[in-house]
């Protein structure tokens, strides 16, 4: 351990010493976690000093002890910030580790906890952070004339899909909700004995050969750490509505209207709406166009738009249970190209309802431009079929087709409790100090394997 002298440290500290702790934070809130995974005591943490900022705690936490193992589902509220579901959905993964709040992104109160705890903190996750509010990782990092500061390769930060971003040691040091796209050959669908009106044995499973912790931004390309999310609940417990008990109703994924028309996500034209629910009424009794969202578009971008097709029957915002239960009924989750890669489609797809995945065309006709969900572009139908935007045609193709086609509840084996958990345990478990110490001598010695211009030299 370093930081502190071992002398100064509580004499908790040294029941615990197996124990491992993260960090998490950002900008709407920070944990730090602390584990006793080999000793299952509670950790207390000398909490006289405090972040300045009371961190918003999800309510089954309490500040300075906690250990993970009954957290509730908190898996996706429709209506939560994304980024707040998104660690919520983490720490419910991180079940067997100790999870503590570090303050609102708060580096001089990490620093403070990492001073005591020192070789018990694995992981930290956390923004770089702002030195007019509480601080930056620069200011706190190890260096030779800052022994205590906080190594480089504890600091993960958080992307949603592996782009080209890098942490300071290297793109490993980036964690992503959604791995980088599989080859086409990895991709198998593992198909349940179930028919679509008999879920008795369960779902059938996608699995896409990018289940483990470290994946390739492109072939040769430094690794990216995927930790993912579950999908919850879990498949026993999810409630899939027999197709022949829906109506012929499909879902539009747009928590806002302003997701109608998106800029460069845009993909249909309101026309589509109108003419599809004419043309399908006819063929499907009692067809409807569903969704639930709020119209929040300034006067000026309503005029220019118009109001949303009123033939679109507007459920309002919901509670995820409500949320479920009402995509659960229709035959289809129609994505409109905005919100890029949200979690919606894995439930609804658990539900045995299928996804519309929208993209636009290049502008000069060979291969798409944009697409709403990347990671659903080799799924193939009728789990999910791909739209072309602007193409009425495809449009009410995709719409007809799905209305009449049943499919069995599908989940990704990436999604899988299990998978998530082993990952999880592979990321805190690993040995980042030796990555790093050999990124760093390759680095020093002039040969850069990372490829990025954020990677820079750093104190061990
Ligand atoms: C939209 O407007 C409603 C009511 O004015 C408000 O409660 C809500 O927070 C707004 N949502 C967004 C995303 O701005
Ligand atoms: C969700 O909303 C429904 C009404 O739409 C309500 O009956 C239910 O209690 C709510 N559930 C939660 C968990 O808030
Ligand atoms: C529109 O989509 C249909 C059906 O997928 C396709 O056959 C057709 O070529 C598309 N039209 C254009 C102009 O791309
Ligand atoms: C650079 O480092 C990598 C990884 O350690 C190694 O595989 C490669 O051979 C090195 N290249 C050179 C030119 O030293």
């Amino acid at each position: 351990m370093h930081g502190l002298p071992p002398q100064s440290r509580p004499t908790v500290w040294r029941m615990v010493v197996p124990a491992i702790i993260f960090v998490i934070a950002s900008t709407q809130f920070a944990v730090l976690l602390a584990s006793y995974y080999d000793v299952g005591l509670p950790v207390r943490l000398d909490v006289s000093w405090k972040p300045a900022t009371k961190p918003q705690l999800p309510t089954h936490f309490t500040e300075t002890q906690t250990q993970l193992t009954d957290i509730p589902t908190v898996f996706s509220d429709p209506n939560a910030d994304n980024y707040r579901w998104y660690t919520d959905a983490k720490l419910r993964q991180l079940t067997g580790f100790t999870v503590l709040h570090g303050g609102d992104n708060d580096w001089r109160y990490i620093h403070h906890l990492h001073r005591q705890l020192g070789d018990m903190v694995r992981v930290i996750v956390a923004d770089e952070g702002e030195e007019r509010h509480k601080g930056t990782f620069d200011q706190y990092q190890k260096s030779a004339s800052r022994p205590d500061g906080i190594p480089a390769w504890k600091w993960f930060r958080m992307a949603y899909y592996p782009t080209g971003e890098s942490g300071i040691v290297g793109k490993a040091w980036m964690i992503s909700a959604e791995p980088r796209l599989p080859q086409a050959e990895d991709l198998e669908l593992v198909r349940s004995a179930s028919t679509p009106d008999d879920y008795t044995y369960g779902p059938s499973w996608f699995v896409t050969g990018s289940e483990e912790l470290q994946i390739k931004s492109a072939p040769g390309k430094a690794d990216f750490t995927f930790l993912g999310y579950g999908i919850m609940p879990i498949p026993e417990d999810t409630v899939v509505v027999p197709w022949k008990d829906r109506p012929n109703r499909v879902y539009l994924l747009a928590k806002q209207a302003h997701y109608f028309h998106n800029g460069h996500q845009r993909v249909y034209d309101f026309s589509f709406f109108e003419r599809a629910a004419e043309e399908l009424s006819r063929e499907f009794p009692g067809f409807e166009f569903v969704g639930g969202f709020e119209d929040n578009r300034s006067d000026e971008v309503k005029a220019k738009w118009g109001p949303v097709p009123s033939v679109i029957k507007n459920l309002g915002l919901m509670n995820a249970t409500r949320f479920d239960e009402e995509y659960g009924k229709s035959r289809l989750l129609l994505g409109l190209g905005s919100p890029p890669l949200s979690p919606s489609p894995y439930r609804a797809l658990a539900r045995g309802v299928p996804f519309a995945n929208p993209h636009t065309m290049r502008e000069d006709g060979k291969g798409w431009a944009y697409q709403q969900h990347d990671s659903m572009m080799d799924v193939p139908e009728p789990y999910v079929y791909q739209v072309e935007a602007f193409n009425y045609t495809s449009f009410v193709h995709t719409i007809r087709k799905a209305l009449q086609t049943p499919i069995e509840p599908l989940r990704f084996e990436r999604m899988r409790q299990d998978a998530i958990d082993r990952r999880m345990h592979g990321w805190v478990m690993h040995d980042w100090r030796g990555l790093a110490s050999q990124i760093l001598d390759d680095r020093l010695a002039g040969n850069e394997t990372q490829g990025s211009n954020s990677v820079r030299v750093f104190e061990l």
